[in-house]
């Protein structure tokens, strides 16, 4: 083993070292700092070393990064994104501020169902690049590994299209990718238009579209939208059991709108995810917890749609393990950077800093069956570091939205600048 470099003295590293599994309750605020510490990383791009600076003990004279003042910590995980769609509905973005409501916009045939046209007639190249610039984005505010969901296609060609799209970010572009198919992510125009049943479309994605996406290996998991003006607890239960007899993973969109049963249903079904969760009690969030399923927060969504946040103490405080996620998307809510929304999470769900940080990287690398490769900075983990110009962490929250990350690492390899300039450490 080589050491290419070392990020050396920094005044904290957040290390998280702990067990692989999610975190919950008081464990979600530890951070396990080590102060005046250095990462030393090697050349495949893993962590070689990390601990005290003064007991640094690597092979060579490898370049040293003066990282004195500054805190190092695991680069983020976006653990809910809808990143490949073309389009855009800024117009819509407006409608909403001046009053429009979103699931109105919906109701009316607007909003998923403007992206589905334009994703419909977008080649696969096209895709990769769109979703390329947005990911190129989302590395400079700190994010190294991504979930990305299809849901904009609605029809088996469009779908698919989307889903090889993501593979080909990790296959062809190096991101770290995690896929998912959400086919049931709305009813297409046909449906509405009475042309054809509910029943028949839960019957296109359980009978054709999943199988076809498990046959070509392109989803790690499946998603239902599962709430008032999308799927019904019994559509969505259709979707996810076809799902997980074809071996996908379960997440679901629950809860967001109303108290509609989602969040019951991933618990029965043993999803690794419940997403949005505001329109919660203390049921779900014993059932919840009961089945090991991680609830996933989205203030970016909140904020954007001006509705309430998602209650993330009495999550904690639950024993329910919390990641927090952008979901970024074309229209409820395009925040690319979860730096930013951590900060929101702390604000509108009322996370501690130190548990919007675990949220946003260990808990949400564990969702996404990650936990041993990112979210921690412990030998033989991936290189995804993020460092901060501050020696306080705290400073994501304190000054959200200042431009503190001043270095990205994924793989060990810059990725917070322009590809000319990435050649030295
Ligand atoms: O998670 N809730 C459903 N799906 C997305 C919104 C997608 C869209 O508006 O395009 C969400 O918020
Ligand atoms: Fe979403």
């Amino acid at each position: 083993m080589t050491v290419a470099f070392v990020l050396d003295r920094a005044a904290a590293v957040l290390t998280l070292a702990g067990p692989h599994r999610p975190r919950a309750g008081k464990a979600m605020g530890d951070l396990c700092i080590l102060e005046d510490a250095s990462v030393a990383v090697s050349d495949d791009g893993r962590i070689a070393w990390v601990g005290s600076a003064h007991n640094l003990d690597v092979p060579g004279d490898p370049p040293r990064i003066d990282c004195r003042g500054k805190t190092i910590l695991p680069a983020f995980a976006d653990a809910h994104t809808h990143l490949v769609y073309a389009g855009a509905r800024k117009d819509e973005l407006e409608m909403r501020l001046a009053g429009a409501d979103y699931e109105a916009i919906l109701a009316a045939g607007g909003g998923i169902l403007h992206t589905v046209e334009a994703t419909r007639a977008a080649g696969e190249d096209a895709l990769v690049a769109a979703t390329l610039a947005r990911i190129d984005r989302m590395r400079r505010a700190g994010t190294t590994t991504f979930e990305i969901k299809s849901g904009y296609g609605l029809d088996l060609a469009t779908e698919l299209r989307q889903l090889r799209a993501a593979r080909r970010l990790s296959d062809e572009h190096g991101v770290r990718v995690r896929t998912t198919c959400l086919a049931a992510h709305a009813f297409p125009e046909d449906v509405r238009a009475g042309r054809r049943s509910r029943d028949a479309f839960v019957d296109e994605v359980c009978d054709t579209i999943l199988p076809a996406v498990a046959r070509e290996n392109l989803a790690d998991y499946a998603d239902v939208f599962c709430d008032r003006g999308a799927f019904s607890v019994e559509e969505a239960r259709r979707v996810l059991e076809r799902a997980r007899g074809l071996g996908l993973e379960l997440r679901v969109h629950a809860n967001e709108l109303g108290p509609t049963g989602g969040a019951a249903l991933a618990a029965e079904l043993g999803a690794v995810t419940a997403d949005h969760l505001l329109f919660v009690d203390d049921d779900d969030r014993t059932r919840l917890r009961a089945a090991k399923v991680t609830a996933v927060l989205l203030p970016g969504t909140s904020l954007v749609l001006g509705k309430p946040f998602a209650d993330g103490r009495a999550f904690v405080e639950a024993g329910v393990p919390v990641a927090v996620a952008t979901d970024s998307n074309p229209g409820s809510c395009a925040i690319e950077s979860l730096a930013l929304v951590l900060a929101l999470a702390c604000y509108g769900n009322r996370l501690s800093p130190a548990e919007a940080i675990v949220a946003t990287t260990h808990n949400a690398a564990c969702t996404l069956g990650l936990a041993h490769e990112v979210g921690r900075i412990e030998p033989t983990m991936a290189a995804d570091l993020v460092v901060l110009a501050t020696d306080d962490y705290r400073d994501l929250v304190y000054h959200a939205g200042s431009p503190l990350i001043e270095a990205v690492y994924s793989r060990g390899r810059r990725v917070d600048r322009p590809a000319d300039e990435t050649a030295s450490p």
